[in-house]
């Protein structure tokens, strides 16, 4: 399961990137509001830095606005991935950009059929949202094990990338029923290796060094 960080910081990407464990990058635009990086130039940075999918949302509301966005985003650098809603226009989007030859990710999935839309359409990648699925009492991980045996019965490229992640819980889950990858907070990724049995197994040692 590849491991990306979704953040609008580039300190938090540079962090994770460090973590030498790190496979790409994901935004949006309340992560981008909250640190006020303009979203290009977030791009330019991050893109000298990470080789892998850089997943940034196209600005636009009708599916015309999303498209020239989408075909903007995409020729400033290879690994860009577009990130659309699925809703009707972006799924016209989704569809014309697949069309171009341009990288896609399908967001904000909530259900299986909408992410059997966006397989249809070409989606490079899909993201069911299981923590804000879980904030309205729906199963998230429900979803993601629904969309992971659809797409097995069928030859779909599409990836599935679990979203809406906040505890290592979750992206033991998410790995657990076979997503492809996984997009989550700084604090999670780091978390992820955390145990405090380990840490006191390790200290012990470490005093036992000091005696050997
Ligand atoms: C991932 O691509 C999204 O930016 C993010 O996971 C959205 O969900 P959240 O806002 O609940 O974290």
């Amino acid at each position: 399961m590849r491991l990306l960080v979704d953040s609008a910081d580039l300190d938090d990407v540079r962090a994770a990137h460090a973590l030498g464990i790190l496979d790409g990058v994901t935004t949006n635009p309340s992560l981008l509001a909250r640190t006020g990086v303009r979203l290009d130039d977030f791009l330019a940075s991050v893109c000298g830095l990470v080789s892998g999918p850089v997943c940034v949302p196209a600005r636009g509301l009708e599916a015309d606005a999303i498209v020239a966005e989408g075909r903007r985003l995409a020729a400033l650098h290879d690994n860009v991935v577009v990130k659309i809603p699925l809703q009707a226009n972006g799924l016209v989007a989704l569809a014309k950009l697949h069309s171009e030859g341009v990288r896609t990710h399908a967001t904000l999935c909530c259900t299986a059929n909408q992410a059997l839309l966006a397989a249809r359409a070409g989606a490079d990648f899909v993201s069911p949202v299981v923590a804000r699925l879980q904030d309205m009492g729906a199963n998230g991980f429900e979803v993601v094990a629904q969309i992971l045996e659809i797409y097995d019965h069928y030859d779909f490229d599409t990836q599935v990338m679990v979203a809406s992640v906040r505890t290592p819980l979750h992206v033991q889950e998410a790995a657990v029923l076979g997503a492809d990858a996984c997009t989550m907070p700084l604090a999670v990724l780091r978390q992820l290796v955390e145990h405090p049995l380990t840490t006191s197994i390790q200290e012990r040692f470490n005093a036992d060094w000091d005696r050997a």
